[in-house]
C-alpha cells in the first residue's frame, strides 16, 4: 500500500509512505507506485503516530446516573457512588461497556491505552474481564492494565493481597492512592508497598498522586525518592499531582531537583481535573491541574489523559483525545504558536514514553509498525483548533476506522 502527500510528523514537506507486510518499509519525498499496489493519494493532509491514552478508567466507562449522578462534582462523591455501583459488577457488565469504549476510542484515533482497574473488590471481577479484553482486542488497541486500589491500600480490608493477586494475575503496572489512604503514614507506606511490588515483579509503576487541593499532600516526592532510589526511574508514573497546583514556590523549587533525578513521568488530566478540582474553594478557585508548563520546560516527561468517559466521577467524554489537548493548552497557558503545534506530543510521544512503549515500536519510521493516523488537517495547529476528523486510524497496515468528514451548506 502506498500513502502519498502526507505531512508525516507534522513537518512542513510532504512525503509519501509505503507499506508492506504491515510495516513502514519506505518513506521518501515521492515514491513511484508499484504495479497493482493499492495507493491513496491525500493531498497534504497529516499523519501522526496514533494517539495514546495514557489514563483512564475503562472499568468505570459508561455508567454515568448508574446509581445517581454526582451532584457535588467531588472526587470524593464518585469514589462514594463508583462504590456503590461496584457491587452490581459482571464480568458481562464490564465487557459491554469496555468494548463500547473500545468503539469510540477506535474511532479517535487511538490505539494504545494505560487502563487503570480498580482492584479494591473481593472479587477482582473488573480486573479479570479487563484481562481477557486486553487479549481479545490487542489487534485494534494494546492496553496496559494499572492494579488500581480505588479505596486504598492500607485502608481497604485485605488491600495489600488485593494488590499482590492482581499483579499476579497479570497487571502490567502497580498503582497507589496515597491521598485517599487514611493518615499520612498508610499514604508513605502505600507507595512503599506499590514500588517493592513492582520490582519483586517486574512491574511499571502508576500511582494516582495527590489528587486533592490539599498543598500538604505530598505523595510525589515519596514517589519520586523511591522511584530513584529502586532504579525504577522512567518506569514510575506521577499521575494527576493536583497538589502541585497548589504547592508554594519555594517549596517546587526544591522539588523539581528531585522530580528531575527521578526521570519518573507525569499524566495530567486537564479535563477531569478542572472539573473535580477546587470544589472546596469559594472564589478564587483553584484550576486544579498540575504545573504542566514548568514540567516540561523542566525537561520532565508529560502525558494527557482523558481519565474518564461518562462515569461517576466525569459525566461526558467521547474518546476524544484531541478535547482533552484543546482543553489542557487552555488552562494551562500553553497557547504560543510552537506550543500549540508541538501539543500532540502530550497524547503521542511523551505518551509512548509514559507507557515504556519498547524502542523502534512507535513512530513513523522505516522498519516500525505501520501504525498510524491521518487527520483531516494540513498541521496540528489545523487539526485542534477546527477539530479535524481522524480519516483513517491504520494499524499493523489495516484500516481500522474510517471517517468521511461532514459537509456543511450554508443557505
Ligand atoms: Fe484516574
Amino acid at each position: 500500500m502506498l500513502l502519498q502527500q502526507l505531512y508525516l510528523n507534522n513537518e512542513k514537506t510532504m512525503s509519501d509512505l509505503r507499506i508492506e507486510d504491515g510495516k513502514i518499509v519506505e518513506i521518501a519525498q515521492s515514491i513511484a507506485p508499484r504495479e497493482g499496489e493499492t495507493v491513496e493519494r491525500f493531498g497534504g493532509k497529516l499523519a501522526l503516530p496514533p494517539f495514546i491514552e495514557s489514563h483512564v478508567h475503562l472499568d468505570a466507562c459508561l455508567t454515568v446516573g448508574d446509581p445517581a449522578f454526582n451532584l457535588s462534582g467531588t472526587l470524593f462523591e464518585g469514589i462514594s457512588l463508583w462504590s456503590r455501583r461496584k457491587e452490581k459488577l459482571t464480568k458481562q457488565d464490564v465487557r459491554e461497556r469496555v468494548l463500547r469504549a473500545a468503539q469510540m476510542l477506535c474511532r479517535n484515533g487511538v490505539q494504545y491505552v494505560r487502563t487503570h482497574v480498580d482492584v479494591t473488590d473481593p472479587k477482582l471481577t473488573a480486573m479479570e474481564a479487563l484481562l481477557e479484553l486486553r487479549q481479545e482486542l490487542r489487534d485494534r488497541i494494546e492496553i496496559q492494565i494499572v492494579a488500581f486500589p480505588q479505596e486504598g491500600i492500607l485502608s481497604y480490608p485485605n488491600g495489600k493481597q488485593l494488590m499482590t493477586d492482581a499483579v499476579a494475575m497479570g497487571a502490567d503496572a502497580v498503582g497507589a492512592i496515597p491521598h485517599f489512604e487514611f493518615t499520612r503514614e498508610y499514604s508513605v507506606e502505600s507507595l512503599n508497598f506499590a514500588v517493592a511490588l513492582a520490582e519483586k515483579y517486574g512491574r511499571l509503576v502508576d500511582v494516582h498522586c495527590d489528587e486533592i487541593d490539599d498543598e500538604a499532600s505530598r505523595g510525589l516526592e515519596t514517589l519520586a525518592a523511591r522511584a530513584y532510589e529502586s532504579g525504577l526511574k522512567s518506569r514510575v508514573t506521577a499521575s494527576h499531582t493536583t497538589a502541585m497546583h497548589s504547592y508554594n514556590n519555594a517549596y517546587v523549587v526544591r522539588l523539581m531537583r528531585l522530580l528531575t533525578m527521578s526521570e519518573i513521568n507525569f499524566v495530567s488530566n486537564p479535563l477531569v481535573n478542572t472539573h473535580l478540582q477546587g470544589r472546596m474553594d469559594t472564589y478564587p478557585k483553584r484550576r486544579g491541574v498540575t504545573r504542566v508548563k514548568e514540567l516540561t520546560e523542566a525537561g520532565l516527561n508529560v502525558s494527557f489523559g482523558h481519565d474518564d468517559i461518562r462515569d461517576p466521577w466525569y459525566p461526558m467524554g467521547t474518546g476524544s483525545m484531541r478535547d482533552v489537548v484543546f482543553l489542557g493548552l487552555h488552562v494551562c497557558q500553553m497557547m504560543g504558536y510552537e506550543e500549540i503545534q508541538n501539543s500532540y506530543r502530550f497524547i503521542c510521544d511523551n505518551a509512548a514514553r509514559t507507557l515504556c512503549l519498547p524502542e523502534g515500536s512507535y513512530g513513523l519510521r522505516p522498519g516500525n509498525e505501520a501504525n498510524l493516523v491521518i487527520l483531516d488537517a494540513k498541521d496540528w495547529y489545523d487539526a485542534l483548533s477546527l477539530n479535524a476528523p481522524v480519516l483513517r486510524s491504520i494499524r499493523k497496515g489495516a484500516v481500522i476506522a474510517r471517517t468521511t468528514p461532514a459537509r456543511y451548506e450554508t443557505l
